[in-house]
């Protein structure tokens, strides 16, 4: 079973979004940094978007039946939707919430998170790194618990 890199909105629009926030990588950059970084520490690793809520709940409920381990940057919905939370909290494998930005730094209604409770940890402000270094976490856990 691949581990899950799962986008939120606006996050396929990487590399002509906001380019002085977010980077000038692209979305299919991303993509291929993670199925590199998978690779690299033996994990399958499958990357998705999308700017539909009820979809990442969809795949957030099958990563919960599938014991899958996630990495998540729920954009926007980070900040706004207690649902993508609570599908986070069905979660039995590791999953790490990524930012590219350093969300503390920036507006105040980017300061909380409604995921980082139920998060294993944290990765913000790395930019598009952020989403290796948390594969390359997950690949060492093997079996941990949240
Ligand atoms: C983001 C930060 C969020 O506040 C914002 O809504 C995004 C991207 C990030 O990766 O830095 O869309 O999650």
């Amino acid at each position: 079973r691949p581990v899950l890199v799962l986008n939120g909105p606006n996050l396929g629009r990487l590399g002509t979004r906001e380019p002085a926030v977010y980077g000038s990588t692209t979305y299919a950059d991303l993509v291929d940094l993670c199925e590199r970084t998978g690779k690299e520490v033996g994990l399958a690793v499958e990357v998705r978007q999308t700017d539909h809520e009820g979809e990442l709940l969809g795949w957030l409920h099958a990563a919960a039946d599938a014991a899958t381990p996630v990495v998540l940057n729920a954009a926007a919905w980070t900040h706004t939707s207690v649902a993508v939370r609570d599908a986070c909290s069905q979660l039995t494998a590791p999953l790490v919430e990524v930012h590219i930005s350093n969300v503390h730094a920036r507006e105040e209604f980017r300061h909380h998170s409604y995921i980082s409770a139920v998060a294993s940890g944290v990765i913000v402000g790395l930019g598009v790194d952020g989403y290796a270094l948390a594969l390359r976490w997950i690949a060492r856990q093997d079996g941990l618990a949240r």
